[in-house]
């Protein structure tokens, strides 16, 4: 989709620069996100993705140009937006339960407060199936793999029902498989519920079945379209600076010369 007029846009920036302790980390930040996109995320170490989620979620607050997030300035707590962090290690507290962890979405602000038992339950068990999670819904999260984690951190972002996803690194420590798995939970999700994904990843492959847009970061600048527009060696070049070669072999896309 284009979009001409920002309107109908999930996110839209306009010339943002962000500057945190004195450094300019992004500028010239301006693109639209449609409802209903998938978009990838990537760009090397330091980049400022983490950075442009908080910029969404109000955590940060541009330095210059404007931000828009289903229509207005970001602010804290929106119940519109689920968010999974980067690095987020559970506890390996054998008391809390799988279940605990995915109800912590409903503690972020007073929404979830005065939620009877009962309601609590209902809407757990419900994140806890849509990512297909209910099996060990009472298990110790400190048993649990890398990838059934994972499932709860997205069902823990789910289960406000958000217009928005932002999801950092939510691939990171997983293989091949599970990440494929991850991707086509997230594509269902999205589909299903007219959700917007924004998935910080640090490789495009196990996200091209699902992203029909990337937003890459480097050098305080960015490019934003679709994965073949924007992974190809012209574009990376241009914004790297330097020479980056990227190679297709079969349904595989390889980027040589970037550090990502
Ligand atoms: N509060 C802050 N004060 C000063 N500098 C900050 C602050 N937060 C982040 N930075 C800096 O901003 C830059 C971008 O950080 P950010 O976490 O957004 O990168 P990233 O693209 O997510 O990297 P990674 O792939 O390693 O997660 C980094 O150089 C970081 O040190
Ligand atoms: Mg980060």
């Amino acid at each position: 989709m284009t979009l001409d007029d920002n309107g109908d846009a999930a996110i839209a920036l306009d010339d943002v620069a962000v500057t945190l302790g004195g450094r300019k980390i992004v500028e010239n930040l301006s693109f639209a996100v449609a409802k209903g996109d998938f978009v990838a995320i990537l760009g090397p170490n330091g980049a400022g993705k983490t950075t442009l989620l908080k910029l969404l979620l109000g955590l940060v607050a541009p330095s210059r140009g404007t931000v828009s997030v289903l229509g207005r300035a970001p602010r804290r707590g929106d119940r519109n937006i689920g968010y999974a962090p980067q690095h987020r290690v559970l506890e390996t507290d054998l008391a809390l339960r799988a279940r605990d962890v995915v109800g912590f979405g409903l503690d972020g602000d007073r929404w979830g407060i005065g939620f009877g038992s009962k309601k609590r339950d209902r809407l757990i068990d419900a994140a806890l199936k849509e990512v297909d999670a209910l099996q060990f819904g009472n298990a110790s999260v400190g048993h649990l793999s890398g990838g059934e984690q994972q499932r709860l951190l997205i069902a823990q972002a789910l289960i406000t029902d958000p217009k928005v996803l932002l999801l950092d690194e939510p691939l990171s420590n997983l293989d091949i498989n599970h990440s494929a798995e991850i991707v086509a939970l997230l594509e269902d999700v999205a589909k299903k519920r007219g959700v917007t994904v924004m998935l910080v990843s640090h490789d495009i492959n196990p996200l091209l079945p699902a992203a029909n847009r990337v937003l890459y970061l480097a050098r305080g600048h960015s490019a934003i379209g679709t994965p073949h527009e924007i992974i190809t060696s012209e574009t990376l070049s241009r914004l790297y600076g330097a020479n980056v070669e990227v190679v297709r072999s079969g349904e595989h896309v390889f980027v040589i010369g970037a550090e990502v």
